[in-house]
């Protein structure tokens, strides 16, 4: 099937490439010309395990090409995917400026029937607008046909996601636009689910709300645990046995972070006041949320009585493992608060040191966590990453000023 993707972040780069790789002609558009020239010669922007091979492989094999013009890439596409960012607003609603551009570029540019796919997370009732928006920028109504079609993949495991999915939605006003999606994921083997354009949208909004929500959860309820002397693993250990709660996403720790779930969180409650209605619980989830970090860093700093002049190695800077994103991640607000509180930090990761330099030029960055381990007060684990499961610990210890590890990911056995 011919296809364009508009949107070459996470999800769109993924979903282009992964489309392409099961035989379909590619093109994907960016507006910025130095991701369309990287992307040109096989080198994605973004760093996510496996894409770049199978970038080079689609390429290679004619089913992938690249544009920066949305009218080149749309005129010969059966199926626009529109995969955008939706960034919070100042007061957590979900910017779709990029929505709007792109419907605006698509309404000029269609001049068959063609079905558009809203894969940008998006706040319900965004199809509607989706579809007027490309009619007012001149399509002929009678050849566009907008599906919501959201998409569950995770980042560091995007593409495994991509082609094993547990589920697929489709929100779609008629039957036959939905029939061109299921059609086009004919070779994936998943459960789909066919429903109107709000559902759509409220099921990724809802999932990534109820996923937030675990993860805070039990985050409270480590707290309690702390209190009494309880085990938080082993309380999630048997909760999750029990089918219905079922044992992911109840992984305590430093709690969720990303450029998903704040977001989406956030965007479900700012839409649904804007609908009248007050999520509160949605709300506790994001105190919980906020709190556990601040939590963590006072055990730090009381653990270590104070942390001015103290020297702190962190583990891990982006979100979580196996990416390079940084966005809301808690390193952020654990070298803030260290700094604040008048302490020097040293910090490593495999892949994210460049983009947190940006924003903090005075920590010590370093090559290896053995590195960061000399004569650090404390190492803080962040980031789970693989190779941090495996240090020497003893070799750390004795770098080390006073050897303390805070784990806040829970890797090591205490
Ligand atoms: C999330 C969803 O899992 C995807 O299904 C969705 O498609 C995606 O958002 C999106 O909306 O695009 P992602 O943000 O890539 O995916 O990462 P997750 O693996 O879900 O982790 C999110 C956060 O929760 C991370 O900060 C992680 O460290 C934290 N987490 C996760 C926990 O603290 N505990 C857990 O048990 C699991």
């Amino acid at each position: 099937m011919k296809v364009a993707v508009v949107g070459t972040g996470y999800v769109g780069l993924v979903t282009g490439v992964v489309l392409a790789h099961l035989g379909n002609d590619v093109v994907c558009v960016d507006k910025d010309p130095a991701k369309v020239e990287k992307l040109r010669n096989g080198i994605p922007p973004i760093y996510e395990p496996g894409i770049e091979e199978m970038l080079k492989k689609t390429i290679e094999d004619g089913f992938f090409q690249i544009t920066d013009s949305i009218s080149d890439a749309v005129e010969t596409a059966e199926v626009v995917f529109i995969a955008v960012g939706t960034p919070p607003g100042p007061d957590g609603t979900p910017d779709l400026t990029a929505v709007r551009a792109v419907a605006k570029g698509i309404g000029q540019s269609i001049r068959k029937p063609t079905v558009v796919v809203n894969k940008s997370t998006v706040p319900v009732g965004s199809g509607e607008l989706v579809e007027k928006l490309i009619i007012e920028a001149g399509a002929d109504p009678a050849l566009v046909n907008v599906v919501s079609n959201p998409e569950f993949l995770r980042e560091g495991s995007a593409i495994h996601d991509t082609l094993n999915p547990d589920r697929i939605v489709i929100g779609a006003k008629n039957q036959a636009a939905a029939q061109k999606l299921v059609e086009l994921y004919s070779t994936l083997n998943a459960t789909t689910v066919i429903t109107d354009l709000e559902s759509a949208e409220l099921i990724k909004y809802a999932s990534n709300s109820f996923l937030a929500l675990k993860i805070s959860f039990i985050n409270a309820v480590s707290r309690i645990c702390e209190l009494s002397g309880g085990n938080v693993e082993d309380v999630a250990k048997g909760m999750g046995l029990d089918k219905r709660i079922g044992s992911q996403f109840l992984q305590a720790g430093l709690g969720w972070g990303g450029s998903c779930f704040p977001k989406d969180v956030l965007g479900t409650v700012t839409v649904a006041e804007s609908l009248g209605y007050d999520f509160a619980l949605l709300k506790e989830v994001i105190a919980i949320n906020d709190d556990q970090t601040l939590n963590f860093v006072r055990r730090l700093d009381a653990r270590l009585g104070g942390l001015a002049g103290k020297r702190i190695g962190i583990m891990g800077l982006a979100f979580k493992p196996n990416t390079d994103d940084i966005r809301d991640a808690k390193s952020l607000i654990i070298i803030e608060e260290i700094l604040k509180a008048g302490g020097s930090v040293t910090a490593h990761d495999p892949i994210a040191t460049e983009l947190v330099r940006a924003i903090f030029p005075t920590v010590d960055y370093r090559e290896s966590i053995y590195e960061v381990s000399h004569e650090a007060d404390a190492l803080v684990m962040v980031t789970e990453w693989n190779e941090y499961r495996h240090l020497d610990l003893q070799r750390l210890a004795k770098a080390m000023k006073t050897p303390i590890l805070f784990d806040g990911r829970r890797c090591y056995k205490k």
